[in-house]
């Protein structure tokens, strides 16, 4: 069940939207971000909250890459396999993201601290190789980088 804060939230995000469900996806950030990923439970308190049902809810959360359909880490690790990045080295780069968090891609390491997660184009090709680690963009990424950055998440 959605308790009143995610409630209240969502009801906020929707006074700007012309139909609630044009505010699907933002009604998921909010569950997620009260939760850290959307279950089954959730999807459906947000399609009955919306007036959808719970496939259509469902579609629009798998579609949407940024939107946590399972448990993750405290931090989600999202690398870009696009085409920039995979001409720039994204499997060079995978490969030691899997060896340093000792996980195949859609796995979070054992202390909970990190899930890898391959991503479609983040809109940085031009900084390729590229990944986001939660919210924050990186570029120009090498294996040495890598470990700088991940450094900044505990
Ligand atoms: S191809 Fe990787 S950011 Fe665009």
């Amino acid at each position: 069940m959605l308790s009143v804060e995610e409630k209240q939230e969502i009801a906020k995000m929707l006074e700007a939207c012309p139909m609630p469900r044009a505010g699907c996806i933002e009604a998921l950030t909010v569950v997620q971000r009260h939760r850290g990923w959307v279950s089954d439970e959730g999807v459906i308190d947000v399609a009955a909250l919306l007036g959808m049902t719970p496939a259509e809810v469902d579609s629009v959360a798998t579609f949407y890459n940024f939107i946590f359909r399972g448990p993750v880490g405290r931090h989600v690790v999202l690398l870009c396999d696009s085409i920039s990045c995979w001409v720039m080295g994204y499997e060079n780069l995978l490969d030691h993201l899997k060896t340093k968090l000792g996980v195949e891609p859609g796995g979070t390491s054992a202390d909970g601290r990190f899930t890898l997660l391959p991503n479609v184009c983040l809109g940085a090709c031009d900084e390729a190789p590229a990944m986001m680690v939660d919210d924050e963009l990186y570029g120009r990424l090498t294996p040495a980088k890598i470990d700088e950055i991940l450094e900044r998440y505990p």
